[in-house]
């Protein structure tokens, strides 16, 4: 279970991070704080680019940032934006590659959550790793 403390951090983390966002072509700056099992905090903001596609979301450089620095347990994101926005779609893909209870909380600008969720909640009938193993 989340605390109200862990919550409220990672809420507070992911709007801060939202200044150093790079989206000078959507103007809609995305900031996400995604909470490792070992206590750690990464965020992650949108960095967009001159040739659109190859700009990324703030959620997957947040899992990035943390996988690429040893972590394989998440037990909860944060998502702020403006107007609390939902992960999009290839970011609910990638949160559940490190699994499906990981709760995301959807927050506004003031802070407001919007929706509070889990991976499983947000993409049903996902393909994960146990997929693979399937023959
Ligand atoms: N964006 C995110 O960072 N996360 C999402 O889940 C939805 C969209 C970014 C991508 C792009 O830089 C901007 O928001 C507008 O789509």
């Amino acid at each position: 279970m989340l605390t109200d403390k862990e919550r409220n951090l990672l809420i507070q983390s992911a709007n801060e991070i939202r200044q150093w966002a790079y989206a000078p072509y959507s103007h809609y700056p995305v900031g996400a704080a995604l909470l490792a099992a070992s206590g750690r905090v990464y965020t992650g903001v949108n960095i967009e680019n001159a040739a659109y596609p190859s700009g990324t979301c703030a959620e997957r450089v947040a899992v990035f940032k943390a996988v690429s620095e040893g972590e394989r347990q998440f037990s909860a994101i944060a998502v702020v934006t403006n107007n609390g926005g939902s992960p999009c779609g290839t970011c609910r893909q990638v949160l559940a590659e490190f699994g499906l209870d990981t709760v995301v909380i959807i927050a506004d600008q003031e802070g407001k959550i919007i929706q509070e969720t889990t991976v499983a909640n947000l993409l049903p009938g996902s393909f994960g790793p146990g997929d693979l193993q399937k023959t």
